[in-house]
């Protein structure tokens, strides 16, 4: 929470996205009894996981087991996870009238067992580490609307934001009201700091970015702003700092793809940065694996304001024992280095 705020730390915070996932067996052993959208819905289980890497991994933050695709049901997108090939969105939008129809809706009603599970892991953490709450992006949210589950090159997304950019911002503007409010309603539950997930966002130039993207991101932000601090995730977004900056947040994730020192010149002090490691490397070699951290951490060099984590989440054959080892040599190394 300090380095959120910018404030000293004795050691530089870490934690990790999909932190709960794959790579865990006792996640996995779980999974092999539930489907990923069921330990969603169950406040039980889904507390249940968000707390196994708390146990298992030196992490500073616990991430709210869920899913950035919760809230496209209620407004109308049902979807599944489907086995080998990741979300898929029974009817995706295709035409302006299809935006139309999407419904805004009540997050404390359609989504009370997402705040549920805050109220109860909140409960079971008891202050050990905060508790980050999340949601996704208007463009993240509006690409898997459009698409229909995950894209390389978000051609039909695309089409239709150059094609009827007033249908686009009528998506995006409805994407933009329910998160708002959704966010609130997960800090009314109990979360410690929000992180908002435009993973994608990337793709787009930064003049695109600002003309279909920042406005609906902005509001968002605002909303949330002087509530609980804020965090800006994307990647791919190296070119277009001055843009997230300007969009919102507190802190600003940082992919791998550009040294941590030059993204947060770009960025400016005023911010704090979080992210920044090649998921990739914590496969192996760990020499190869610490000698990355300890050049992140360096490239900082104490500066306030750092979350160490990964540049995206955690890769699903990653092994336990490589994320355990990376949180604890952050923890040493950063004390080495005040
Ligand atoms: O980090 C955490 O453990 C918190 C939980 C979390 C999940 N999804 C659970 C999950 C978070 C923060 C997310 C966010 C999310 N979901 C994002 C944004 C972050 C990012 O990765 O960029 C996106 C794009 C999604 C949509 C989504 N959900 C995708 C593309 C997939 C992958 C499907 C696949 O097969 O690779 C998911 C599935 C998902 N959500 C998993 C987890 C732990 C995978 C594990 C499983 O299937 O059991």
């Amino acid at each position: 929470m300090r380095a959120c705020r910018r404030e000293p730390v004795d050691v530089t915070p870490v934690w990790f996205m999909r932190q709960a996932g794959r790579y865990m067996s006792e996640y996995r052993a779980l999974r092999a009894r539930h489907s990923l959208l069921e330990i969603c819905r169950a406040p039980d289980l889904a507390t249940e996981v968000t707390l196994q890497p708390v146990r298992r991994i030196e992490v500073d933050a616990a991430i709210l087991f869920s899913d950035l695709l919760l809230p496209l049901e209620p407004m109308g997108l049902p979807f599944d996870f489907v086995k080998g090939e990741g979300p898929q969105i029974e009817h995706p939008i295709e035409t302006p009238s299809d935006i139309d129809r999407l419904k805004v809706f009540e997050p404390r009603e359609a989504l009370r067992h997402v705040l549920e599970a805050i109220e109860q892991i909140q409960r079971e953490l008891n202050g050990r580490v905060p508790l980050i709450g999340f949601a996704g992006a208007p463009f993240t949210l509006a690409s898997y609307a459009i698409e229909g589950g995950h894209s390389n090159n978000f051609a039909r997304t695309k089409s239709l934001m150059y094609g009827h950019p007033e249908a686009w911002h009528r998506l995006c503007e409805k994407f933009a009201t329910v998160i708002a409010d959704y966010l609130v309603a997960q800090i009314e539950a109990g979360v410690d700091v929000v992180q908002v997930f435009d993973s994608w966002v990337g793709t787009l130039s930064p003049a695109d970015y600002r003309e279909f993207a920042l406005p609906h991101s902005h509001r968002i932000f605002q909303a949330v702003a002087g509530r609980v601090p804020s965090i800006h995730f994307g990647t791919g977004t190296a070119t277009m700092f001055d843009e997230l900056r300007e969009a919102g947040g507190d802190v600003i994730g940082v992919d791998w793809r550009v040294p941590i020192d030059e993204a947060w010149e770009q960025i400016g002090f005023d911010r704090a940065v979080q992210g920044n490691l090649d998921p990739t490397l914590l496969l192996g070699p760990p020499r190869r694996m610490l000698d990355q951290a300890e050049d992140i951490l360096e490239r900082v060099a104490g500066r306030p304001g750092h979350i160490f984590n990964l540049g995206h989440g955690i890769l699903p054959s990653t092994a336990v024992e490589n994320v355990q080892m990376l949180a604890q040599y952050v923890h040493r190394a950063s004390r080495q280095i005040r």
